[in-house]
């Protein structure tokens, strides 16, 4: 066979693959619905701590969540994964308002945590933040000492007790699988702290006060390999005692960390379920591609 007569033949299989792969959406959009009512009656199972009913998320015009049904399991660990700007961080951030920081930013439909409507005018956010944590992708520690890092959310508490305060930050860093590394040096700068160790520092200031919510936006994505183990290896440690609800672009790290997964394309939820079946037998054929690498 010519090198002509091998392009043709090539370029003829790859139109047959995308004239299958859009029938293919075609029947993926309609099965969509499906799922979606699926999800929807999964709403307010006593289990679901965390509950989205036709929420969207607008950046003004924008819709950049689109009536998402979904309700996360307490105690357990769901990834949030999907291809770059589909709306994993902005459906993060509506957990804990943080998208109320965002001029234009604005929320539809209803999110419930534990039954109760978090965009209810009632709702008071700082306590709402304290029930919910975050961490983010870039570790952010204060230039602190690293005690005062970890103490400045039970201290805004009111917590004065030096000895309380204590207690705290030693549990806190325990949790977080930095005690034995920093016990020793609680007056030095967090800032003179590994990246590796500045996130799970950052994790024990949010674990400081005592959340229900851990939410984490690709917090190993900046780390070398064997900080992302360390972080991977403590996510599994906080499950079963917090919900966590982490957001990677890292296929293994979502298989390994996670019991459910949703995937997110393009601000709708394509598909949810146990981790295990969403990795080894996806029921769209969309998922089934971005998981394997074939877009995103
Ligand atoms: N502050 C903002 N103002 C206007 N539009 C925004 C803002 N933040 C995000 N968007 C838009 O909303 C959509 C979703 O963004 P989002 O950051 O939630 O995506 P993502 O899935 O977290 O992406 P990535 O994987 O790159 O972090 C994108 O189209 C983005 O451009
Ligand atoms: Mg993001």
């Amino acid at each position: 066979m010519t090198i002509q007569e091998t392009l043709e033949r090539d370029m003829t299989n790859d139109r047959i693959a995308e004239h299958t792969s859009s029938r293919h959406s075609f029947r993926a959009r309609k099965f969509t619905d499906f799922i979606k009512k699926d999800t929807a009656d999964d709403f307010e199972k006593p289990e679901a701590h965390i509950c989205a009913k036709d929420l969207s998320v607008w950046y003004r015009e924008v819709e950049a969540v689109k009536k998402i049904n979904l309700g996360i399991r307490k105690g357990k660990v769901t990834a949030i994964i999907g291809p770059s700007g589909c709306g994993k961080s902005t459906f993060l951030r509506a957990i804990n308002r943080m998208n109320d920081l965002i001029p234009g930013c604005r929320m539809t439909g209803e999110l419930k945590l534990d039954g109760e409507n978090i965009n209810s005018p009632a709702v008071d956010v700082v306590a709402l933040r304290q029930r919910v944590g975050m961490v983010f992708q870039k570790p952010n520690p204060f230039p602190k000492y690293i005690f005062d890092n970890v103490a400045y959310g039970p201290r805004l508490l009111g917590i004065r007790h030096r000895g309380r305060l204590m207690q705290i930050v030693e549990e806190s860093l325990t949790r977080a699988a930095l005690w034995d590394e920093v016990k020793d040096r609680l007056q030095q700068n967090a800032l003179g702290l590994s990246g590796g160790q500045q996130q799970r520092l950052c994790i024990a200031r949010a674990l400081a006060v005592n959340p229900e919510i851990l939410l984490m936006d690709e917090p190993a994505s900046a780390l070398d390999p064997k900080a992302t183990l360390h972080i991977e290896n403590l996510i599994s440690e906080l499950r079963g005692d917090y919900t966590i609800v982490i957001v990677t672009h890292n296929m293994q790290q979502a298989a390994r960390v996670s019991d459910y997964t949703a995937f997110f394309y393009e601000g709708d939820l394509i598909e949810y379920g146990p981790t295990r079946e969403i990795f080894t037998n996806p029921r769209l054929k969309q998922t089934e591609d971005y998981i394997t690498g074939r877009f995103g």
